[in-house]
C-alpha cells in the first residue's frame, strides 16, 4: 500500500499532530520527514495532553512504528527528554527508529540562531531559537555532524574538531562571542547522549521500503507548513527545511510514486508565529476572540500567535505545490460564536485583483484582502459526530472552501480531543 502525507497548508500549528494521530489508526508507521524541535504537535487523548517536538505523532498508537527520517535535525538532549517524558507517562518509545543520516543540532547552532537574529535587529525572523537554521546551514555546507557519527567516537571528535575551528572563528571574530569548547561538547554527546540514542539508530530508508513492500500504509508527517517552506514560503520569514509534500520524499526516502494521498491540514482561520507578511491578519476584537477561544499561544515557545481569516489565495497555492488530494479542516469549533465569518478570496493591489499568490513578494506584502462574508452558525459544534448534524451555515462555509479549491474536505476537527472530529465523506 502506498504512503500518505500530512502537510500544513498555512504557517504551521494547523493541527497536524491531531490529524496524524487520527490517520495513524490505519497506518503501521509514521515518519517525521523534516524540521526539528521547532515543531510542537499537540495530541489530546482521554483528557491528557501530549506536546510532541521530535517524536512522530503516531507514538500513542502501540501498533505504529515511529521513525525520525533523514530530513530531520535532531537535538539529542531534547529527544532524550521527550523519550523520558513519554515513558514516565506510560508511553513506550522502544520502537522509535532514527535515521543515521539525520543531522545533529549542536550547542553552537542554538547560540548562532540567537546571534543571527540579534544581527537582523528589526528585520529578525522570530525563529524558535532552537538552532534549526544553523544546523541546516551546516548540512548544506557539508560540515554538519550526523546522528550516525555518534556510533564512532573517533570520527565524531575529528569531525567536531574540524567544524568547530570554523564555528569558533565565526563566534569570536564575527560576533565577538567567547569560543566554545569542542571537548566539552564531545563529552556530553558521546558519554551522555550516544548510549541513549545509538540503540534507536537504523537504516530507516530500508525500514520504510520493507513496510511499503509488505503492502502496509505508512504516514509521512510534516512539521511547519507550506508558507514556512524555504522555497515556497514567505522568504526570509520561513524555516530552513522543505515542509511541502516534496520534502516528504527527500526527508524519508519514499519515492514520489509511492505516495497516493496528500492531506493538507488547514485551520478554519489562519495563524502565524514570528514575523513576515500576513495579508488577512486581524488586529481587532474578532482577532482577540480567536486567540482567546483558539488558545493561540505557541505549543512549545508560548508565544502569542498572530491570527487572521482563512485565506484562499494561500490555499490555492498550497493545493498546487503539494498536490493535495484532500483537505482536513481543524478548529471549526473556534468560529462557533461569531456573527459573521469572512474568507479572503483574493488580494487587491493598486486596483488589480489577484486570485493567485502574487509572485512579487513586496506586492504580496502590501496587498489588501478581498473578503466574502458568511453568516455564523452561533452554536456549539464540539460534539458533532456526523456531517448531517452540522448546521447549514457551517456546511455552507465548508462547501464554499471545497468548491473554491476543487479539493474535497474529509476530516473536520471540532475540538482538541482525539474523538472531536467527523468525516464528511463517510
Ligand atoms: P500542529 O503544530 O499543526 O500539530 O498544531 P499545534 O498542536 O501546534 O496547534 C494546534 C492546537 O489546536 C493544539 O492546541 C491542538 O490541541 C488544538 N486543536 C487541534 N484540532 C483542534 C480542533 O479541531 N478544535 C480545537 N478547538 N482545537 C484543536
Ligand atoms: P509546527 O510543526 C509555527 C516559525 C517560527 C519562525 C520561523 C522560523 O508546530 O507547525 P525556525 O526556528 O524554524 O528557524 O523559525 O518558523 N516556526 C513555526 N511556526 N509552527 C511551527 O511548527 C513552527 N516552526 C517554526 O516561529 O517564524
Ligand atoms: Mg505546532
Amino acid at each position: 500500500m502506498p504512503a500518505t502525507v500530512v502537510v500544513g497548508t498555512q504557517w504551521g500549528d494547523e493541527g497536524k499532530g491531531k490529524f496524524t494521530d487520527l490517520v495513524a489508526q490505519d497506518a503501521s508507521m509514521v515518519v517525521r520527514y523534516q524540521g526539528g524541535h521547532n515543531a510542537g504537535h499537540t495530541l489530546v487523548v482521554d483528557g491528557e495532553t501530549f506536546a510532541l517536538q521530535l517524536i512522530p505523532s503516531g507514538i500513542l498508537s502501540e501498533h505504529v512504528i515511529p521513525i525520525i527520517g533523514n530530513g530531520v535535525v535532531v537535538d539529542p538532549g531534547v529527544l532524550i527528554e521527550e523519550i523520558d517524558a513519554l515513558e514516565s507517562r506510560g508511553v513506550s518509545t522502544k520502537n522509535l527508529r532514527i535515521s543515521g543520516n539525520s543531522h545533529l543540532i549542536l550547542p553552537y547552532h542554538q547560540e548562532l540562531d540567537a546571534l543571527y537574529e540579534n544581527h537582523l535587529g528589526d528585520g529578525k525572523i522570530g525563529t524558535t531559537k532552537r538552532g534549526i537554521g544553523p544546523a541546516y546551514a551546516d548540512k548544506a555546507l557539508r560540515i554538519g555532524l550526523r546522528v550516525q557519527d555518534l556510533l564512532d567516537s573517533e570520527i565524531f571528535k575529528k569531525k567536531l574538531e574540524i567544524t568547530m575551528r570554523y564555528i569558533n572563528s565565526l563566534l569570536t571574530q564575527v560576533f565577538n562571542h567567547p569560543p566554545m569548547d569542542s571537548n566539552e561538547i564531545a563529552k556530553v554527546y558521546l558519554d551522555d547522549f550516544a548510549p541513549r540514542i545509538v540503540p534507536h539508530i537504523a537504516d530507516t530508508v530500508h525500514l520504510v521500503h520493507e513496510e511499503l513492500s509488505a503492502k502496509k500504509r505508512i504516514l509521512l508527517e510534516g512539521a511547519q507548513a507550506t508558507f514556512l517552506d524555504l522555497d515556497y514560503g514567505t522568504y526570509p520569514f520561513v524555516t530552513s527545511s522543505n515542509p511541502v509534500a516534496g520534502g516528504a520524499c527527500t526527508g524519508s526516502g519514499v519515492g514520489p510514486l509511492d505516495i497516493d494521498r496528500i492531506i493538507g491540514i488547514t485551520k478554519a482561520y489562519t495563524t502565524r508565529v514570528g514575523a513576515g507578511p500576513f495579508t488577512a491578519e486581524l488586529f481587532d476584537q474578532v482577532g482577540e476572540h480567536l486567540v482567546d477561544i483558539g488558545h493561540e499561544y505557541g505549543t512549545n515557545t508560548g508565544r502569542k500567535r498572530r491570527v487572521g481569516w482563512l485565506d484562499l489565495v494561500m490555499l490555492r497555492y498550497a493545493a498546487r505545490v503539494n498536490s493535495l488530494t484532500e483537505l482536513a479542516i481543524a478548529k471549526l469549533d473556534v468560529l462557533d460564536d461569531l456573527e459573521v465569518i469572512k474568507i479572503c478570496v483574493a488580494y487587491e493591489f493598486e486596483g488589480e485583483r489577484f486570485d493567485w499568490l502574487p509572485h512579487n513578494q513586496s506586492l504580496q506584502n502590501h496587498a489588501i484582502p478581498i473578503y466574502e462574508e458568511f453568516p455564523g452558525w452561533k452554536c456549539d459544534l464540539s460534539e458533532t459526530k456526523k456531517r448531517s448534524e452540522l448546521p447549514e451555515e457551517a456546511e455552507n462555509y465548508l462547501n464554499f472552501i471545497e468548491n473554491s479549491l476543487s479539493i474535497p474536505i474529509d476530516l473536520v476537527g471540532v475540538g482538541p480531543g482525539r474523538h472531536q472530529y467527523f468525516s464528511r465523506q463517510n
